[in-house]
């Protein structure tokens, strides 16, 4: 069995099935079948199966041009329906996994892809689980599960954790080039899927176990967690001593080692870095560990959009205005520079807070073309707001499209929560830029 499933491998003889086909499965099964590999995705929303099988992106990264062409040439396709599983020979798994309403991990998706490939098991399988999750996830939970059937992982079936490190709207590491970590639950499932990854991507890690892949992961957003909470602490010190932290960042930076640049904003957002952290400590918890570091980072980001808004207040105070009654423009909503996702984004807390003390709040964000604040619908100004209309522009997210000579020549008052006017060149002669 085991030589037969490297042979079929190196023959590239294989059939794959992508669960999941969202900001990580999607652009996951485009690289396979670019690499010539049969791709069959099985998603549960139908009208994304439908998209693709028409050959329509809903994924930045993914152009429909490129989805359009692997569906023509046979080699990608969709589908809800998932006996699909039992006919591919490997599968992936790219569900999510959120935290629920009382901030623990919420494994329930995983749990229903992990039953889902249980129903449709058979000898030769190569699993790997993507999803990011706590240590222990693969061994505890899916192993067991995926067992029940009778066969036995390292004999019967191959199974793995892999975690996925793609950076949504990074040109530079896509999936393609970006190391993947590969931990089996047993030697040779490690083995067997390395070899499956190598098939579409250049570089491969193994490392000793699924428990290193799933910690390891978890240590990349962790560090960066803390230390953007770091940079955000120190936002909140140069203010009280009236320093520009910016200023600070960059002298710092010319130490040509042992520091790393992180900075400041208006709070953490996506699907990784705000939840990641705390499926770390959430296991710890189970230890009777606390752990401080996530903790705290967690606490200082996550309370960055009330201290943001208390700074346009400090702002608006300066002309003798009150948030009450002022009429705000928000820059950028989504959760960073250039995409559209909007997942945990810390600019929808800034609006919802601001609303709240009666402002009157626009947005403007080239890549969002609406937002639901509490079940209120706003849109997106269309491409020139009138800037010198608002008592204040807040600039939330630092997308390359802003015309930012522009925008400070129309506008009275500009907030910056990134720095981006400074970045992109501007010299605030006229004193109305206030950063964070
Ligand atoms: N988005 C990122 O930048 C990123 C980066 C690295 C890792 N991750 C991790 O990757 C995982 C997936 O994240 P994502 O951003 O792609 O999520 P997503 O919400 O964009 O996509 C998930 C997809 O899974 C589908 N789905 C849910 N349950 C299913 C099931 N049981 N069977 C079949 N399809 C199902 C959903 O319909 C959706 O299309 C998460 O664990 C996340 O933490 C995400």
């Amino acid at each position: 069995m085991k030589d037969k499933i490297l042979h079929k491998i190196e023959k590239r003889d294989i059939k794959l099935s992508v669960i999941g086909l969202g900001y990580v499965g999607l652009p996951l099964a485009t690289e396979f079948a670019k690499s010539k590999i049969q791709v069959i995705g099985y998603d549960t929303d139908d009208k994304k199966v439908e998209k693709i099988n028409n050959g329509i992106s809903y994924i930045k990264d993914v152009s429909s041009e490129e989805l359009k062409k692997l569906v023509e040439e046979g080699l990608l396709s969709a589908t809800c329906d998932s006996t699909i599983l039992s006919e591919v020979d490997a599968i992936l798994v790219a569900v999510p996994t959120p935290l629920s309403k009382t901030k623990d991990p919420d494994l329930s998706y995983v749990l229903k892809a992990a039953h889902d490939v249980k129903k449709h098991l058979r000898k030769g399988h190569i699993v790997s689980f993507e999803s990011t999750t706590y240590p222990g996830t693969t061994d505890e939970i899916i192993l067991p599960i995926l067992e029940e059937t009778g066969l036995k992982a390292g004999k019967d079936f191959f199974l793995a954790f892999s975690p996925e490190r793609i950076d949504p709207g990074n040109p530079k590491y896509t999936v393609k080039n970006t190391p993947k970590l590969v931990g089996g639950v047993e030697p040779f499932s490690t083995l067997v899927v390395s070899k499956l990854y190598s098939l579409a991507l250049l570089n491969v890690v193994p490392v000793s176990s699924a428990k290193v892949a799933e910690a390891a992961k978890l240590l990349e957003n962790t560090f960066r967690s803390i230390n953007i909470g770091l940079a955000n602490e120190m936002a909140i010190m140069c203010n009280i001593l009236g320093i520009d932290v910016w200023e600070v960042i960059e002298a710092a930076s010319t130490k040509p080692f042992g520091f790393m640049k992180f900075y400041p904003g208006p709070g953490i957002g996506g699907h990784c870095i705000p939840i990641d952290p705390i499926y770390l400590s959430w296991k710890l918890k189970t230890f009777n560990y606390t752990a401080r570091f996530i903790e705290t980072a967690t606490d200082i980001n996550s309370n960055m959009p009330r201290y943001v808004v208390g700074r346009i207040q400090d702002a608006l105070n300066e002309k003798a205005k009150s948030v009450k009654g002022s009429h705000i423009l928000i820059l950028g909503v989504a959760y960073k520079k250039d995409i559209d996702d909007l997942r945990e984004s810390p600019i929808l807390d800034i609006i919802t807070i601001l609303e709240e003390k009666g402002a009157n709040v626009d947005y403007f964000d080239p890549h969002v073309p609406w937002v639901d604040i509490n079940g209120k619908l706003i849109e997106s100004k269309g491409t020139e707001p009138d800037y010198s209309s608002y008592d204040i522009v807040v600039l939330g997210t630092d997308h390359s499209a802003f015309d930012y000579e522009g925008i400070y020549k129309a506008s009275s008052y500009i907030f910056d929560t990134r720095n981006a006017f400074r970045n992109h060149g501007i010299k605030d002669t006229e004193g109305k830029i206030v950063t964070l």
